[in-house]
């Protein structure tokens, strides 16, 4: 199959179709505008194709996720996170002398510029975490040159190592407590834990446990192919903003509910069943109710419509997390209660609407000491190799090509101005 037909007003046109390397097929419509002058109306798009991509493959139907063709669930269980940036940016997962000396290039260059410190020193207290983040970021373009190739290849390692930095400061800054710096001899996850939760004079224990929980819900948000802020970076940094600037946008277009923000909206969530005593019944009603104008948050997915491989893989960590800690969360029982109650209701079979990443990451957060208002900022974290993977690839394959969708236009025909007096 090389070429789909389409009749539009009696004309047939050809058109070239595509096809991945595992199998999909894309009806290729870029030449449909100048035959026709029609476009394509696809709101939301659900079923567009914007680009090629080589980094990650998911088959929504049958749960599947890779990493550069490698199955998330060999991943989560053998890579590291530093191992993930490296394979998700670079291509390739680094042998023993790349990754050592990938780590000495993130050590190196972990401190965050003081320039950068006394914005974020001006920040309100109250501030969310996810606004100073993205800012920083954007900021960071004033201290670090972009306008070569080579600059921005120089810049993708120092977002990579910064932004644990400036993700715990966030933290710092709205406890009142002095910052703590990087250490070069620890790996990414105990780093962030520990320049969250040190206060001087009382170090903070890592425990392996507590590290390879963050280190793995980091793996498995490193990268999602165009979800929502992944296609904002690429849409961003078409029209050639540098880096910084197009993570930034990433990291806003992340933020919501229903997307990232989604994490912290499932704690509510579960929170307000707990003060419910436990009554998870009268959720499940308000999200199958139109009117209400609610959503069981961590459920439901654009692409998978069978289950998702990362959210299997959470429910366990969380479980494994809690009994190593000793941990007891009412928020757990009450979120494998509402997960079995909505896997047997008509409405969420018939809508295909699983638990997704963002049902238990939460549970593994809290129990990580995490705030609430962190929880956003910890998936940008993770989401952050695949951004940069993204945009470099979309820098590379565009062939410099803005992104510019269409529309169909449902506003008024043209119509004359009124004089001031004239108008209703
Ligand atoms: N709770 C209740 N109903 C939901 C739902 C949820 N979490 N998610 C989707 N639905 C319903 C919609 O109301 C719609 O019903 P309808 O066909 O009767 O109108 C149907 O399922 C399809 O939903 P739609 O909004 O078209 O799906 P989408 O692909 O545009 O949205 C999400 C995907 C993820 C945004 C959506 O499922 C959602 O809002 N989930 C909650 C937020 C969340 O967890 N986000 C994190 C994503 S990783």
């Amino acid at each position: 199959m090389s070429t789909a037909k389409l009749v539009l007003g009696g004309k047939e046109h050809e058109l070239p179709v595509v096809t991945g390397s595992e199998g999909e097929v894309g009806i290729d419509i870029a030449s449909l505008r100048n035959a026709t002058s029609a476009i394509t109306l696809d709101p939301g798009y659900g079923n567009t194709g914007s680009c090629r991509s080589a980094v990650t493959f998911i088959d929504g139907e049958k749960g599947i996720l890779r990493y550069r063709g490698y199955p998330i669930e060999e991943l989560a269980e053998k890579a590291t996170f530093e191992e993930i940036c490296h394979l998700l940016v670079y291509g390739e997962l680094p042998n023993r002398k790349e990754l050592a000396r990938f780590k000495e290039g993130l050590a190196k260059h972990s401190i965050v510029h003081e320039g950068l410190r006394k914005i974020l020193e001006t920040y309100p207290r109250a501030t969310h975490p996810m606004a100073i983040l993205s800012s920083m970021i954007c900021s960071m373009s004033a201290f670090y040159p972009w306008e070569t190739e080579e600059d921005e290849q120089n810049n993708a390692l120092l977002l990579m190592t910064k932004m644990k930095s400036i993700a715990a400061f966030t933290y710092k800054q709205a406890k009142g407590e002095p910052w703590i710096y990087p250490r070069t001899d620890l790996g990414y996850a105990s780093d962030f834990l520990q320049m969250m939760f040190t206060v001087p004079n009382r170090p903070y224990a890592i425990t392996p446990v507590q590290e390879r929980a963050l280190d793995l819900l980091l793996v498995l948000h490193g990268d999602h192919e165009q979800n929502c802020s992944t296609s904002t970076v690429r849409m961003v940094g078409s029209s050639q903003a540098n880096l910084f600037a197009s993570i930034s946008a990433g990291v806003c277009a992340l933020w919501g509910p229903l997307h990232g923000g989604a994490n912290e909206e499932v704690i509510h969530m579960l929170q307000h069943i707990h003060d419910e005593h436990g009554d998870y019944r009268k959720t499940i009603a308000m999200a199958k109710d139109k009117k209400s104008g609610f959503r069981l948050m961590g459920f439901g997915h654009r692409v998978y419509k069978n289950f998702d491989p990362r959210a299997k893989i959470i429910k366990k960590a969380a479980d494994d997390l809690l009994a190593e800690m000793g941990v007891k969360d009412p928020l757990l029982s009450i979120a494998k209660d509402l997960e079995e109650a909505a896997l047997q209701d008509e409405y969420f079979l018939e809508r295909k609407l699983y638990p997704n990443v963002d049902f238990y990451s939460g549970i593994i957060y809290r129990a990580l000491g995490i705030p609430m208002n962190m929880f956003t900022v910890l998936f940008a974290m993770g989401r952050l190799p695949g951004w940069i993977a993204h945009w470099m690839e979309m820098r590379k394959e565009s062939g410099g090509r803005i992104h510019r969708p269409r529309q169909i236009y449902t506003g008024q025909t043209q119509r004359r101005v009124p004089a001031l007096d004239e108008r209703k």
